[in-house]
């Protein structure tokens, strides 16, 4: 599983020993000029990641000339895998105009109208550049609405690098606890702000009880509660009803806003996340798919709530928003196209291939006695290294042996020419079919048996 001696390219920069693959080469020029010779630390993975040169369809060609089946597809950005024809007309017919301007352009009516008409509770939009400005603005907005400082968020959830939301980003046994076997407010790193870490409340994805008594004591001081109903990096399984009625009644009873995070989410279904979970959010964070592959984010919600928010006309805002790039005409046309074509056929289809892979992957564990399992919804799974049930965040921690374990899935899988993200989750994308599906459960199962024959982890 030692990639940089499956490549055999020349080391272009000359120095000696063995070739260095272009890739190698690549990342060794990197470290000159970036921290850690790396952009995004969610991307990163040891030695160091392939460099990708272009994409097609589901399909990514890198440096050494490898193709790789794209299974990461940009963290679940990309629901239409790369150089999408109709997005790349998009961007053609619109680049050759002028890429910015200081003046709104008819763009952005287009795509809200799109998303409106997909998702009614977004009755009016707002566009940011990424997700983390998303939720950030959506719970700037719940704090200016309500007049309230707190919010809550559930342990272990991905909401972006807004300092709220990275509060108990990732606790570990020795830390998660608190007073009373509540989950504590665990700083993500050095120095966070004692203010940021009394402001945030975090709650139990699958403890409803303990939820319900956490909303009822900290509700009055809540502005809004920020959920992802499939939170990736804790486990990327549903919260138990329990848990959302919790949720629903703190924000009826308490006044406290429901934030959905949908900036994955929202390639569930037409309309989102939200309604396959009788949800109806007071604000949405949107981004990733709604760009079309280029750099968005969104806040949206009922036209009565983002007015008050967001409308600069009658005066001075509640909420200040701008942001230089923010709606885009590229990536407006780029939206719009994409979302256009992920009509209700497609988000079904890419959801039943989403519930072949999910089975066939728990069948083969099955069978061959690998204690490992899948979850997931629709076109989005993760890999789990145990048969123990997956709830929420703690349940998902791979122990330190499934962690390495995970690693070397992930590394045989690009061996095989298939890619995940470092921690074994992925995205289906709309140009795969049944061949790909098949492909990538006959990788995923074998890589893992393998890997549990060589270093079993349990
Ligand atoms: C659920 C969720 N919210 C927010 C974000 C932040 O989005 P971005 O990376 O565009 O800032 C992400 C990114 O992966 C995410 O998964």
């Amino acid at each position: 599983m030692d990639r940089s001696a499956a490549t055999s390219r020349s080391n272009t920069a000359g120095a000696a020993g063995p070739p260095l693959s272009r890739s190698t080469a690549a990342f060794e020029r990197a470290k000159r000029t970036i921290p850690g010779g790396s952009m995004r630390q969610a991307t990163w993975f040891a030695p160091h990641p392939p460099y990708a040169v272009r994409g097609e369809g589901c399909w990514v060609e890198d440096l050494d000339g490898r193709r790789i089946l794209d299974c990461a597809n940009n963290f679940f950005s990309l629901v239409h895998g790369h150089a999408f024809p109709p997005v790349v007309e998009a961007i053609r017919e619109v680049v050759g105009r002028g890429t910015a301007f200081g003046l709104p352009t008819e763009h952005e009516i287009l795509l809200t109208e799109e998303i409106r008409a997909r998702s009614p509770r977004c009755e009016q939009i707002r566009f940011c550049n990424s997700g983390t400005e998303a939720v950030m603005f959506a719970v700037k907005a719940a704090r200016a609405l309500t007049g309230r400082a707190a919010i809550a968020k559930f342990e272990g959830a991905y909401h972006g690098a807004y300092d709220w939301l990275e509060v108990s980003l990732s606790p570990t046994p020795a830390n998660w606890d608190g007073p009373r076997g509540e989950p504590a407010a665990v700083a993500y790193r050095r120095a966070m702000p004692p203010a940021v870490l009394a402001d945030t409340v975090v709650l139990p994805y699958a403890e409803p009880a303990l939820c319900a008594a956490i909303l009822e004591r900290e509700g009055p001081r809540l502005a809004g509660i920020v959920l992802d109903t499939l939170a990736s990096k804790s486990g990327m399984v549903p919260p138990p009803e329990g848990t959302l009625e919790a949720v629903r009644d703190a924000c009826r009873r308490h006044g406290v806003m429901l934030i959905c995070d949908e900036v994955i989410g929202f390639r569930l279904s037409q309309a989102g996340a939200h309604p396959l979970f009788g949800l109806e959010p007071d604000l949405l964070a949107l981004g990733k798919i709604i760009g079309g592959g280029l750099p968005v984010g969104a806040v949206a919600g009922p036209a009565e709530r983002m007015a008050a928010a967001f409308d600069h006309t009658q005066g001075p805002p509640a909420v200040a928003h701008g942001g230089t790039f923010s709606a885009n005409p590229l990536t407006m046309a780029a939206g719009l196209a994409a979302l256009r074509a992920y009509d209700r056929a497609a988000v079904e289809r890419l959801g039943r291939l989403g519930d072949t892979l999910r089975a066939r992957l728990n069948d083969a564990f099955r069978g061959a006695a690998i204690p490992a399992q899948a979850t997931g919804l629709g076109s989005l799974f993760r890999l789990h290294l145990t048969t123990a049930p997956i709830r929420d965040y703690r349940s998902s921690c791979p122990t330190d042996a499934a962690k390495r374990a995970l690693s070397a899935i992930h590394a045989g899988l690009l061996e095989r020419g298939v890619l995940l993200t470092p921690n074994c989750s992925g995205a289906l994308s709309t140009p795969m079919g049944a061949a790909e599906i098949g492909l990538l459960a006959d990788a995923v199962a074998g890589t893992t048996a393998e890997e549990f024959r060589e270093r079993p982890w349990h």
